[in-house]
């Protein structure tokens, strides 16, 4: 498979299923998204839910899943529970939310390391550019970080991963996809304990519309 078999398009409501599958895989210890959930998401912000279909099979196999949030009304370690208002994306404010908030992003573990993730990546940053946003920001799962939470600090974690002397499953990928962290915070998600509950909060400053200094992440 190439990155030719794929292409990278809006989600349509006949993909609800195949995705609800391919989430059931990726987590298997969260709920996966049921076709009520992913139609909620679809009326809301349509144009911000990509999915990566493989075309000689006409399938999903990877999506990414954003909506617009002003995060001034929000802190920095607030949980994704409480940044996508339990997951409906009723909070989406597509007057006042110049930050693209990306909820999700999975890919079918048989169609990983073909570089969807950094495609469908690239496809809500030129979102990010066309709507004149400042700025995409996500949390990263640190899914090599449970293995060693005992003896490393989240922090030490992740810089390290940062630098290169570590690699992790998720947070690596995002870091060559072009992603900075912001900083590490704990109970992002309810259930993640290959990542000891930890998270990377990550942003991606638009050059052409930054944010106002007093409003950037640090
Ligand atoms: C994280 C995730 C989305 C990455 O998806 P992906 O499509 O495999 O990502 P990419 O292919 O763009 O990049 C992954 C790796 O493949 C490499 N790669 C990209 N194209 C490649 C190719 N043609 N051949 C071989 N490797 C390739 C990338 O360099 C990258 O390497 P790295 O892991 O050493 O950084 C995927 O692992 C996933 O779904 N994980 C489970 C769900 C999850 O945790 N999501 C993140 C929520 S924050």
């Amino acid at each position: 498979m190439t990155l030719s078999d794929y292409a990278i398009r809006l989600m349509q409501p006949a993909d609800f299923v195949a995705i609800g599958e391919i989430c059931r895989i990726v987590y298997p210890t969260e709920t996966p998204y049921t076709p009520e959930e992913l139609a909620e998401h679809h009326a809301v912000f349509p144009q911000g839910q990509f999915v990566a279909e493989h075309v000689p099979s006409g399938v999903p196999v990877g999506v990414h899943f954003t909506l617009r949030l002003r995060l001034i009304d929000y802190h920095i370690d607030d949980s994704w529970d409480v940044l996508t208002a339990r997951g409906t994306f009723a909070d989406h404010d597509p007057v006042h939310g110049k930050t693209l908030y990306g909820a999700d992003v999975f890919v079918r573990p048989d169609h990983q390391h073909h570089g969807l993730a950094h495609a469908l990546t690239d496809a809500t940053r030129r979102l990010v550019i066309d709507e004149e946003l400042w700025r995409m920001v996500g949390a990263s799962r640190l899914p090599g970080y449970g293995s060693v939470a005992a003896n490393v600090t989240a922090d030490e974690y992740v810089s390290d991963v940062v630098a290169g002397r570590r690699t992790d499953p998720v947070l690596s990928a995002h870091m060559k996809d072009g992603w900075s962290v912001v900083r590490p915070i704990h109970g992002y998600l309810q259930h993640d304990p290959e990542s000891a509950n930890w998270a990377a909060v990550i942003q991606w400053v638009n050059p052409a519309s930054p944010p106002p200094p007093e409003l950037a992440l640090r």
